[in-house]
């Protein structure tokens, strides 16, 4: 069969194999702190509501001037939120707590080594050092309003406090995940047309310190064969007073930040009162394939949906301790690290390197040093800290009141980890599934209020109505059954304005594909394409089954490659699995499953098979992959995601192109030795 046949068939035959779950309730102490603690607010929040129930969130904050309309969609699907507000992000995430809680901690850096000690930075020392850097960013680098600059940083205390001074005047900031090359850095300094590069010269991450600066100049001579010109460099130092990098100094154009801002000791930055559909910054999607698209999130719009997200959804109170281990370079650290929790002025967690280093038990002691009581992680991390350290949370004394996954779907087995010994089940669990493009949580349960269900996201989060269309555009009602593709039928504050520099483009991927009518300027015609299979419950509750792209289509049969994974892992000493799609002359395509294994257990044929009947048995015989590969490890991102598209390649015979980027690419030659 060919490729183009098996594209014809429609996602509505995705075949959907998951068991039920039951039910989890979420605890009583928990019910009865929580800021939502019944379903009222899924009334103010109901469709005949719209937009205007989105005021609740926008009175979250501090305008300087109060909007006239809540939403102009006169020209559909370029939405814009709180027109005539003006704001100012810095001054909501900083200012306006110091009367009430500037001696509160903000910010908790935890630095990789475990004898560095924590670091407690306060809302108003806070308020000091985004104010300085704001001058210098100003007064040095003669930026405004309106002009972007590219970070390149770290898990660092300064990567916020260059965000927040960026906001302070209306500078959009772009920030590239610090695991990513100099040449991911420099494409995305052309795209963004930056004259700045703000980056540390070093970090630690899994033992050693890095030499960061390096990727700095691999940035800025890419970008200038582009015909972009980086103009200067600045560079923190991770131990002030000390350049840690080995690469020099280019004299003219890079500069020690920490040596400038003595020029500005005390300086005060009055915040720029912004129009609410500014933009606050760029972030590029963490899509692999094609030029990156830079997601515009605007100032108003992009604030009011992840403070009021984090408030409902991650139930941050102020006196909470909050710690979301993702990077701040992805949107989940944007959104739920930084701007969403000090809007609410709670004290963030920013932990710099593993959370595997230097043993399986790090995040569980800084949760009991702390007193973390809400965590926040992706499953990757999860099932990376399950394989090598199942019963390490036992070992310590902190507790949890709410628990989060982002990111992938979880398999329920893994859940139900997180839940039994990371919660020690009494931490509320949300699955949140959401992407950059869409500022903040789409779906998710509501902690206090809505049951939970392993491997389930929930239904919609207030204010946001998904739908499943089949390939056709037939609605595919909840309990059908079938997956398909799942869309978002309104607008919401937190949605990307568009992608940046290319409006098209924002069209084009994420709403052609289900608008019947291009020229309509009602916004009921726009449902926002999520590029994301999904199948609905009876119960209402939307199971993800990840991006579209990642089905395989066998003999005209489609599974999701997340279901395969997720049934791999019931065999107990698989600790991580992955499925990727071969080539078969005969099938079109068939799955070979990469697993690896618990530590202590060895590989066998024994082994092998039990791979393979347990899916076969758990899916179906269609499910039997033709090959299973048990490997050391995972070739993984920098920030734990396992990079299918390599191990695709090396399955299928084909080159791995670039793995320089990669946390482990060791691994992938031990691997293509097994080939
Ligand atoms: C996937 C991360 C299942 C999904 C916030 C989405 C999820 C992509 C979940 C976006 C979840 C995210 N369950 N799948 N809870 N959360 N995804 O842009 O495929 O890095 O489209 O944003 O991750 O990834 P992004």
């Amino acid at each position: 069969m060919s490729e183009k046949n098996n594209e014809k068939v429609s996602e509505a035959q995705i075949a959907v194999h998951w068991k039920e779950e039951g039910y989890f309730e979420p605890p009583k102490e928990f019910i009865a702190q929580a800021n939502i603690k019944d379903d009222k607010v899924l009334k103010r929040f109901s469709m005949e509501n719209f937009p205007d129930c989105y005021k609740e969130y926008a009175d979250m904050l501090d305008w300087y001037k109060p909007y006239t309309k809540i939403l102009d969609s006169s020209n559909p699907p370029f939405f814009k939120w709180f027109i005539g507000g003006k704001l100012n992000a810095s001054y909501n995430c900083i200012d306006r707590h110091l009367p009430k809680y500037k001696n509160k901690t903000a910010l908790h850096f935890v630095p990789e080594p475990e004898n560095e000690p924590i670091q407690h930075i306060t809302y108003q020392e806070l308020y000091v050092r985004v104010n300085e850097m704001a001058a210098l960013l100003r007064d040095f680098c003669g930026l405004k309003a309106g002009d972007t600059v590219t970070l390149h940083m770290p898990m660092i205390p300064e990567l916020p406090i260059t965000m927040l001074a960026c906001a302070r005047l209306g500078i959009i900031h772009s920030q590239v995940f610090s695991g990513f090359s100099g040449k991911a850095c420099a494409d995305r300094i052309v795209d963004g047309k930056s004259k700045v590069l703000i980056t540390a010269d070093s970090y630690y991450r899994g033992g050693g310190l890095l030499d960061h600066k390096e990727k700095a100049d691999i940035a800025c001579d890419g970008a200038l064969k582009e015909g972009q010109k980086v103009d200067k460099v600045l560079i923190w130092q991770r131990y002030p007073g000390k350049y840690s990098a080995k690469t020099p100094l280019v004299k003219g154009r890079d500069f020690i930040v920490n040596d400038l801002l003595k020029d500005y000791k005390r300086a005060r930055v009055e915040p720029e009162q912004l129009p609410a559909d500014a933009t606050l910054f760029i972030m590029y999607s963490s899509g692999t394939t094609g030029k990156p698209k830079g997601a515009q999130h605007s100032i108003g719009g992009y604030m009011s949906y992840v403070t009021g997200t984090s408030k409902y959804i991650q139930d941050i109170h102020p006196e909470d301790v909050y710690w979301c281990m993702a990077d701040i370079g992805w949107i989940t650290g944007h959104s739920y690290i930084v701007y969403g929790p000090l809007a609410l002025a709670a004290s963030s967690v920013i932990y710099e390197g593993l959370p595997t280093h230097p043993d399986p038990g790090r995040p569980w002691r800084i949760a009991e040093e702390l007193d973390v009581n809400i965590f926040h992680t992706s499953p990757t991390a999860i099932r990376a800290l399950r394989r090598v350290g199942p019963d390490e949370p036992a070992k310590y004394d902190y507790f949890f009141k709410h628990m989060t996954t982002v990111g992938e779907p979880i398999e329920p087995e893994v859940w139900r980890w997180y839940y039994n010994v990371v919660g020690k089940k009494k931490a509320v669990i949300v699955d949140t599934w959401w992407q950059t493009e869409t500022g903040g949580f789409l779906c998710s349960t509501l902690p206090a209020v809505h049951k939970m269900k392993p491997g389930s996201a929930g239904p919609g989060v207030p204010g946001i109505y998904p739908i499943i269309y089949d390939d056709e555009g037939n609605i595919l009602p909840a309990g059908s059954g079938k997956a398909g593709n799942i869309c978002i039928q309104n607008p919401w504050p937190g949605l990307m304005m568009t992608i940046w520099g290319d409006d098209e483009r924002y069209v084009q991927v994420y709403y052609q594909r289900y608008n019947k009518d291009p020229k309509s300027k009602d916004w009921h015609d726009w449902p926002y394409f999520c590029n994301d299979g999904a199948v609905q419950a009876a119960d209402g509750y939307y199971r993800i089954l990840g991006r579209i792209d990642d089905v395989i289509n066998v003999a005209g049969h489609r599974l999701g490659t997340k279901e395969l994974e997720s049934a791999a892992l019931m065999v107990s000493e698989v600790g991580e699995a992955a499925v990727v799609p071969v080539a078969d002359p005969i099938k079109g395509k068939v799955p070979h499953i990469f697993v690896s294994l618990k530590p202590g257990v060895k590989a066998s044929a024994e082994l092998e098979k039990k791979v393979t009947d347990t899916l076969a048995s758990e899916i179906g015989p269609i499910a039997k992959p033709a090959k299973v590969w048990i490997v050391s490890d995972m070739p993984k991102t920098r920030s734990g995601k396992i990079m299918r598209r390599v191990l695709a390649a090396i399955a299928n015979k084909q080159d791995t192109g670039d793995i320089t980027t990669l946390a482990n690419p060791q691994v992938v030659e031990e691997i293509k030795n097994m080939a």
